[in-house]
């Protein structure tokens, strides 16, 4: 298998972001198929419009495919892999979803016990097109995991192989999109309370003056561990003001609960990194 070579290649199915990576596949030279049978009208415009070849029918597809793309929601991930073992299938199999590495575990031993090899895929960054740039990262077996890069090499779809360990893609996503998704429903519920006492235009303004590099400032945790204990309290200030709103106060809660494991941290602003980030672990 070369990575130059144009190759064949499935996508189940073309959602927002399935739809995307197969443009930028088809944009490498590669053919790309897409399966109809139980898929909506969005879907097929979706498809058209990146310029998928139409197979009706799964075992169809699988037969014709190098590398299949698994990109779909997180919870039909599972049954997604466990029809095209069920089917059997010679080449590639990549899960790019946002699936736990355990999830991704369960996933991997259903089709490896099929013979499919396996590949964990994680999508980091938006629909990739003219506009935006995204990476794949890629957790697997040399081979297949080298096959996959020449695939999107020079895309729009950055690959990104993370080594051999199956899981290790499925973490990163994890761990991104647990401070990513996590902060904009934060911002949602700052928005709200800032609503309900007329004060989003100065919380706005005191928004541009913050930080929007949070997730890359990982040496300044420390401050925060020795700072746990006055953010605590004022954490649940936090929850007594959002519910005196009707809003949710369970974020606030849980941080709280989250910043009381640094209780042994107070002031100790100089303990190394991955000391006050190991104390997040329940022993
Ligand atoms: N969108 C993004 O910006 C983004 C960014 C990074 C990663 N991702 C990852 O990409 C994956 C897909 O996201 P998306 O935004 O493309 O989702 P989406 O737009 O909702 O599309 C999901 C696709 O999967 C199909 N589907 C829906 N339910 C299904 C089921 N039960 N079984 C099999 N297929 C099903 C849909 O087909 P029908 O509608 O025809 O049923 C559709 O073609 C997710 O794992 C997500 O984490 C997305």
């Amino acid at each position: 298998m070369t990575g130059a070579a144009p190759s064949t290649v499935g996508v189940l199915h073309p959602g927002a972001m399935g739809a995307a990576v197969a443009a930028q596949l088809g944009s490498r030279g590669h053919t790309v198929l897409w399966c109809s049978r139980g898929r909506s009208e969005q879907s097929r415009n979706r498809a058209v419009r990146a310029g998928l070849r139409e197979v009706s029918a799964l075992p169809e597809m699988l037969a014709r495919c190098d590398a299949v793309l698994s990109v779909c929601p997180p919870a039909a991930a599972f049954d997604v892999a466990r029809s095209v073992a069920e089917i059997g299938y010679g080449g590639v199999y990549v899960d790019a979803n946002a699936v736990a590495p355990e999830t991704m575990g369960r996933l991997a031993a259903v089709l490896t016990g099929a013979g499919i090899t396996v590949v964990d895929g994680a999508i980091i960054g938006p629909p990739p097109g003219a506009v935006h740039t995204a990476r794949l990262y890629l957790a697997g077996p040399t081979e297949p995991v080298g096959f996959l890069v020449g695939l999107l090499t020079g895309s729009r779809l950055e690959p990104v192989g993370l080594g051999e360990t199956t899981g290790r893609a499925s973490a990163l996503k994890m761990a991104f999109a647990s401070f990513q998704k996590a902060s904009r429903v934060l911002a949602a519920v700052a928005h709200s309370l800032a609503d309900e006492h007329d004060v989003t235009d100065a919380l706005l303004g005191e928004a541009d003056r913050m930080s929007g590099r949070i997730l890359a400032q990982r040496d300044y945790l420390p401050s925060v561990a020795a700072r746990a204990w006055r953010w605590e309290p004022e954490m649940q200030e936090i929850a007594r003001t959002l519910d005196a709103a009707g809003l949710p106060t369970e974020l606030a809660e849980a941080a709280s609960a989250v910043l009381a494991r640094w209780d042994a941290d107070r002031d100790l602003a100089e303990l190394p990194t991955d000391a006050v980030l190991a104390r997040l672990r329940v022993p």
